[in-house]
């Protein structure tokens, strides 16, 4: 039973358990009985399975040369190494830039929480993921007149930026602090009615030592799994 917790720890399972240590014991035997124990980990199992099988996170990831990417490679290797993450690379997808909106929306539809994972291009997204929001995030499906599709969903950008944190000021190379321009992106995410995580971004992209990377790689583990864990606001659907 410990490799099988230990191998997918959820709540679920793990709600299951604690109730099956805190029941009072059987009325005759004084002890749990035996077939009681059994159902119990027949349940404990059964959510163990259904938990891998169903992915806890949908990563859309846009990086239009994969093959020379260092920092990006790297977080989506964490990202995709943890459990039940769905990975969608728009790019090898969709090499004609011919997005099939149904399948995204459905991929969408699927997952509570999402990650936009890509490099910062021009200030913003690259070019497959602005296409991807504008064709996916449709009027009367993702905003307007009927569009909740996305509401109270969970919205995450994780990305990489060639300029350094200090660089990002008044009066030095890029003028402003990064996170007024990350505000388009927030509110796209926003807009739709999903929530906003605070994003990850790996400054200094192009100089990032392997051991920076190694550093950002394990912040981004654990910030993972806050997000992960983080509970839903009322009302919306696991
Ligand atoms: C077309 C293009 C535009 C870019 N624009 C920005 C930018 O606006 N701000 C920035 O900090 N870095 C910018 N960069 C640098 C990328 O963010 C950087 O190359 C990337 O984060 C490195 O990640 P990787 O190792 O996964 O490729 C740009 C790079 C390219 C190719």
């Amino acid at each position: 039973m410990d490799k099988l917790i230990s191998t997918d720890c959820h709540k679920m399972s793990a709600k299951i358990l604690f109730q099956a240590c805190a029941c009072p014991p059987h009325p005759h035997s004084g002890a749990l009985s035996a077939a009681r124990a059994h159902r119990w980990l027949l349940r404990v199992a059964k959510a163990v399975t259904t938990n891998r099988r169903k992915p806890l996170m949908l990563i859309i990831h846009a990086h239009p040369r994969p093959s020379q990417s260092r920092v990006i490679k790297r977080l989506q290797e964490v990202l995709v190494a943890q459990p039940g993450a769905e990975l969608r690379s728009l790019y090898e997808l969709y090499p004609d830039f011919d997005i099939d909106v149904e399948a995204e929306q459905q991929a969408l539809l699927r997952w509570q929480k999402i990650i936009w994972l890509t490099p910062v291009h021009w200030y913003s997204v690259p070019a497959m993921m602005k296409h991807w929001i504008d064709q996916v995030l449709a009027l009367g499906w993702a905003y307007g007149h009927g569009g909740e599709a996305l509401r109270g969903k969970t919205c995450w950008w994780v990305c990489s930026a060639g300029g350094t944190d200090p660089a990002y000021a008044l009066r030095e190379m890029h003028r402003r602090p990064f996170q007024d321009y990350v505000s388009p992106v927030e509110q796209t995410a926003r807009f739709c009615g999903m929530n906003w995580w605070s994003p990850f971004v790996v400054h200094g992209a192009h100089d990032i030592t392997e051991q920076e990377l190694l550093q950002a790689s394990a912040t981004l583990e654990q910030r993972c799994e806050e997000f992960l864990t983080a509970a839903l606001p009322e009302g919306t659907a696991p």
